[in-house]
């Protein structure tokens, strides 16, 4: 399937191509050597793409092997026409550490309808900053990419490897489609998470290959109507929403459907966080048809006592979770805990469904079981582990 929207979306930029002018980023002056800074030459290519009313491609070409180093570097719209942003030859980012701030490397502001593809290697150039965090030197660590203010995006069949933070990120972005993706960081790189989707509707992820140090997927504050499918998804922790509530603030998402997955060596499948007092609502959230292979902290999470830090007081108040189903999931968990459902004792969860649902322990001599506080809903056909605080 893959291979399909490979050539499919080749196939697209041949025939199209003919038709629409082209601005090749050597065109406007830059080197592709890997070495010599091509921000100025990208931001020249970019104006007068940009600027054209016929639907312009903006062409970043491998030919010969090209990789272009870019400071952090904006794309900035509205512009005249609709554009498509092919990546064929590689970008890399500094190899030092170029800001303290939260930042990102390449942005995409207020363009809507563009569609960025293509198969060159998009490198963060992560570890320096992996390294510096670990040592306390930084506090941040910027994003690859962000897209925001770009209603109708498509992006399609990228390649981003090594972020120093997270990957690619969505942020007011209404009616995205995201697929094809494939982000590659090492397991205990920190919180480089592969795409956040926040304050954004109608989204949806797709056919994407996902193994990172932090969540595959996390789906933020303000989501609503996004749907994840066809998603491989290791190392990493798995799927997440939120987390939500941070600080007391209301954070609301609603209708978010993720399905026809694989999840293997995570430390979670799939999660929804909360903090404690906050306020708001998850609700109308399914989980349907996904794998699990060696999840070792908990394959169905809800966590309504997030706490990375290990330091928060109890607090009153919670978001609201309700209307989740679980719906054909299967796989194998290393820890005993295989589901756990941790709600909040002011804010209950409500209409909690799982049907055919059946995880058995990655090692013979333990015996899975479930968790469940102030969790209430219905079980019905096949759920193992026992979980008894759902009505069957
Ligand atoms: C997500 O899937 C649901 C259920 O199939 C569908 O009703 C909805 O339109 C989809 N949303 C998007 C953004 O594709
Ligand atoms: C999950 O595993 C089952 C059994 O091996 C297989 O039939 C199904 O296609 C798999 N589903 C996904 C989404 O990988
Ligand atoms: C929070 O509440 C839990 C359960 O009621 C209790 O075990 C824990 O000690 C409390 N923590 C603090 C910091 O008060």
């Amino acid at each position: 399937m893959e291979f399909v929207l490979i050539i499919l979306s080749y196939l697209t930029v041949a025939i199209i191509a003919g038709a629409s002018p082209i601005y090749n980023v050597m065109t406007y002056g830059a080197r592709g050597d890997g070495k010599t800074d091509d921000t100025k030459a990208f931001l020249n290519a970019w104006k007068a793409a940009c600027a054209d009313p016929r639907n312009p491609y903006f062409v970043v070409t491998g030919k010969g092997g090209k990789i272009y180093l870019l400071s952090k570097i904006i794309f900035e719209g509205p512009c005249r026409s609709s554009l498509k942003f092919l990546i064929s030859g590689g970008l890399v980012a500094p190899n030092r550490v170029w800001t303290n701030q939260i930042d990102t490397w390449i942005v995409f502001k207020n363009i809507p309808t563009i569609t960025v593809l293509g198969n060159g290697l998009i490198d963060g150039k992560g570890s320096i900053w992996w390294d510096c965090l670990s040592k306390n030197q930084c506090r941040n660590a910027p994003y690859i990419m962000e897209f925001m203010g770009c209603d109708y995006l498509r992006v399609k069949n990228l390649n981003l490897k090594d972020s120093p933070g997270k990957h690619l990120v969505v942020y007011k972005s209404d009616y995205a489609a995201l697929s094809g993706l494939k982000i590659t960081s090492p397991e205990d790189s920190p919180n480089t998470d592969g795409i956040l989707i926040s304050d954004s509707q109608h989204g949806t992820i797709s056919y994407s290959t996902i193994g990172v140090g932090d969540d595959c997927i996390a789906i933020g504050p303000r989501s609503y109507d996004i749907n994840v499918s066809h998603i491989t998804c290791g190392p990493g922790h798995g799927i997440s929403i939120g987390s939500l509530g941070k600080n007391g603030v209301e954070d609301n998402v609603e209708g978010i459907h993720i399905s026809n997955s694989h999840i293997f060596n995570t430390l979670t499948g799939i999660r929804i966080k909360t903090w404690q007092g906050g306020a708001g609502h998850a609700k109308s959230i399914s989980y349907e048809n996904i794998n699990f292979t060696s999840v070792k902290a908990g394959v169905i999470v809800i966590d309504q006592y997030y706490c990375p830090e290990l330091n928060c007081p109890n607090k009153t108040g919670n978001v609201a979770i309700s209307e989740v189903s679980y719906l054909g999931l299967q796989g194998s968990s290393v820890s005993d805990v295989a589901i756990k459902l941790a709600c909040s004792s002011s804010m209950p969860c409500r209409d909690i469904t799982m049907s055919e649902v059946s995880f058995t322990p990655q090692q013979a001599n333990i015996r899975l079981q479930s968790y469940c506080i102030n969790a209430q809903g219905s079980a019905s056909g096949h759920v193992t582990p026992q979980t008894p605080c759902l009505k069957h």
